[in-house]
């Protein structure tokens, strides 16, 4: 690492950078704050945990990095910055936008290459280069970038009349009105429950599926007052609860670009791909990334598993990777002046096997 670390009562601090905080054992994320009047300006995307994510990479200057998931490239350009001329960046992007707005910023940096797909294509991209097993670092930076919100015409934003797309890569797949216009009531009630921690799941379903008969659900302004008229009013000690079509939005984004799955994948291949010592850097913004990222990493460091009393060596146990701290959210200063990274939680592993 270029900063030195130092840990100071459960935070850790990289010299001559802001202090990101590490939670040891903290089973409840960090409580969201509402600041929203604080939001980055539209259509501009503010890394989260720049620098303490591409610290944890640990950056070799001619070593090879991933950064699969691109978005405006915040993280990829601080890692440029720290490799030399013979270090190698291969970014991706789902998103055909971030690919454009990367051939702009980095389009004639020679080591870098970027690749318009899922991150699910990670291992066969790296076996295609003869890379499997040579990979310094892989970050993950999950789910939507502020553009991608900011932009109503990707439907992915509850507060502008846009169509219901939320697909992250516009290329291909359905998009969240062809979904809801065919999806069973009771997959999609299960759906807004598993994904959106919806209360009320089997509502909104019905209300849907009701609609759905009288008029297509084509934007997301229809899609958001009808859940809008399920909620009970808020009293008003609750001014400040967030939108009632949060949830059910979230839910729809994840199914729509098969987030959840895509995550489990790519873990895997990344462990295939990096090299010894490698670093695997993920942030998430919900929990049921990180408890994905979570479970991956433990199982990944413990091993297989053996009944106490049998006489297993350390080597037959298989672990492939070591967590590095506990997890990692954004410094006050940060949530304070981007309010989008309140959610943030990032857990760090090296390969070891
Ligand atoms: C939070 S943004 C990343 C922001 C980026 N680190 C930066 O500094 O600008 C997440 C990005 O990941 C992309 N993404 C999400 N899931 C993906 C997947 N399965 N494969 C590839 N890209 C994905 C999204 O399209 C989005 O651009």
């Amino acid at each position: 690492m270029s900063a030195k670390l130092t840990r100071v009562r459960g935070t850790i601090s990289l010299q001559g950078n802001k202090p990101p905080h590490i939670v040891y054992n903290k089973q409840k994320l960090p409580p969201q704050k509402s600041n929203e009047n604080k939001m980055p300006p539209l259509g501009e995307h503010v890394t989260v945990l720049l620098e303490s994510a591409v610290e944890y990479l640990n950056i070799k200057p001619s070593g090879i990095y991933i950064d699969t998931t691109l978005g405006r490239g915040g993280h990829s350009a601080l890692i440029l910055k720290q490799l030399g001329p013979e270090g190698r960046l291969i970014a991706i992007d789902k998103d055909p936008t971030a690919i454009e707005a990367a051939q702009q910023l980095f389009g004639h940096d020679k080591r870098v290459e970027i690749t318009h797909g899922s991150f699910t294509l990670l291992g066969s991209l790296v076996a295609e280069r003869g890379l499997t097993g040579q990979i310094n670092g892989i970050l993950m930076d999950l789910g939507i970038s502020s553009p991608q919100v900011d932009d109503a015409t990707r439907g992915f934003s509850f507060m502008k009349e846009g169509p219901l797309d939320m697909r992250m890569d516009t290329t291909q797949g359905i998009t969240a009105a062809q979904w809801l216009a065919e999806v069973k009531e009771q997959e999609l009630a299960d759906a807004l429950w598993m994904y959106g921690d919806e209360r009320f799941s089997r509502r909104i379903a019905c209300t849907i599926c009701q609609q759905r008969e009288v008029e297509p659900l084509t934007t997301t302004l229809q899609l958001a007052e009808l859940v809008k008229r399920i909620y009970p009013r808020p009293k008003p000690s609750q001014r400040k609860r967030i939108h009632p079509a949060t949830r059910t939005f979230q839910a729809i984004r994840i199914i729509i670009n098969q987030e959840l799955d895509d995550l489990s994948i790519a873990l895997q291949q990344a462990v295939n791909v990096l090299a010894l010592e490698g670093r695997l850097v993920v942030i998430s913004f919900h929990s049921l990334e990180d408890r994905i990222v979570k479970r991956f990493m433990r199982d990944k460091a413990r091993g297989k598993q053996f009944p106490a009393d049998l006489p297993i060596l350390d080597c037959d146990l298989g672990r492939q990777l070591q967590r590095i701290d506990g997890i990692i959210t954004p410094s006050d200063e940060e949530v304070e002046n981007n309010p989008r990274a309140r959610s943030a939680v990032m857990r760090v592993a090296e390969k070891i096997a």
